[in-house]
């Protein structure tokens, strides 16, 4: 693998090679000492032009414990706000020795110019790019569905057969469009809910359903349902219903948790907006997965990071902890 920037692309094979790899992965994070020798003496670069906490911070975690050397780049406070191009970044930081570079930017394409220009050589993580594509995002989610799903069986198998409604702010979602992309590559069918008003106009080419009632879409079987943040910050207030009024029909309050049923899990990539787009008693229930996607997001990007960096060097990898 020598980028991911998007699941687009992504074929099934290398989907659940990466999810079979993170299994691998989190089993050393049961393990007293969870740190790795595997990449010792690369360095990965977080080049963050967005704010994140889950995702940078755990892109740190994956890269320390498989042994790299870090750097974190956050725009803010940099020389970018005195003009600095991305490509003069990228070569400043290309210049210190990465070897990888995760990369979070609000312009759709970033990670692929990145990748494709030539400016650098080092590796090309999509860490989220605009409205576009956020791929470890959808794969950690995959792999928190699998699991809920085939517990310790979950090696080699796909999502043949699942159902995942995805529900919210889909035109500004770039956790929707990875997930979309994803899902159906390993099997699933996805539906989307969402208001009239925050649909992509052209989803001709997707392979999904679309609903705008939430309740009918509960009424049917489903195994999970994703809960998407409204971007506010990305939204014309003209597309947006009020709060309350969201709240009221897309909203997963105590009413509509309680018609879960089986073993339907809830997710949400965070942050979570409680009270606006899940309730409280929907984010802390016993079918919330949210801190379990954190922490499975860790594996998920140590698997991409080897894979990445480290070849087929996995028994090496998995010996014994350092
Ligand atoms: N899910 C996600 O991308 O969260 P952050 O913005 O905190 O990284």
């Amino acid at each position: 693998m020598r980028h991911l920037l998007d699941t687009q692309t992504l074929s099934k094979d290398l989907a659940l090679r990466i999810l079979d790899v993170a299994e691998d992965m989190a089993d050393t994070q049961s393990r007293e000492v969870k740190k790795l020798p595997t990449l010792r003496g690369k360095t990965v670069v977080n080049l963050f032009f967005e704010d994140s906490t889950r995702t940078r911070i755990s892109f740190e975690a994956a890269a320390k414990r498989l042994s790299a050397d870090v750097i974190n780049f956050a725009a803010k406070g940099s020389s970018v706000s005195k003009g600095e191009s991305l490509k003069d970044t990228a070569q400043t930081l290309q210049a210190m020795g990465a070897d990888a570079v995760v990369i979070r930017h609000s312009a759709s394409g970033a990670p692929r110019t990145l990748a494709t220009s030539g400016w650098i050589s080092a590796g090309v993580v999509n860490a989220g790019d605009g409205t576009h594509e956020h791929p470890t995002q959808a794969l950690l989610d995959a792999f928190t569905i699998r699991k809920r799903r085939f517990g310790a069986d979950s090696r080699g198998k796909d999502l043949a057969g699942v159902r995942v409604v995805i529900v919210g702010d889909v035109l500004h979602s770039r956790v929707a469009r990875s997930n979309v992309w994803l899902l159906t590559t390993l099997g699933a069918e996805v539906v989307l809910v969402t208001p009239p008003t925050l649909i992509p106009q052209n989803i001709s080419g997707w392979p999904v359903r679309v609903l705008y009632d939430l309740d009918e879409a509960l009424a049917e079987r489903l195994d999970a349902v994703m809960m998407l943040r409204i971007q506010l910050e990305r939204m014309h207030a003209a597309f947006f219903p009020s709060e309350r009024e969201y709240s009221r029909r897309w909203g997963l309050d105590p009413a509509r948790l309680e018609r879960l049923t089986g073993d339907s899990i809830v997710l949400h990539p965070g942050p979570m907006n409680r009270g606006l787009e899940i309730s409280a008693d929907a984010a802390d229930s016993p079918r919330s997965t949210v801190l379990e996607q954190v922490a499975n997001g860790v594996s998920v990007r140590m698997a991409v990071m080897y894979l990445l960096l480290a070849g087929e060097r996995m028994d090496d990898a998995m010996g014994s902890g350092q």
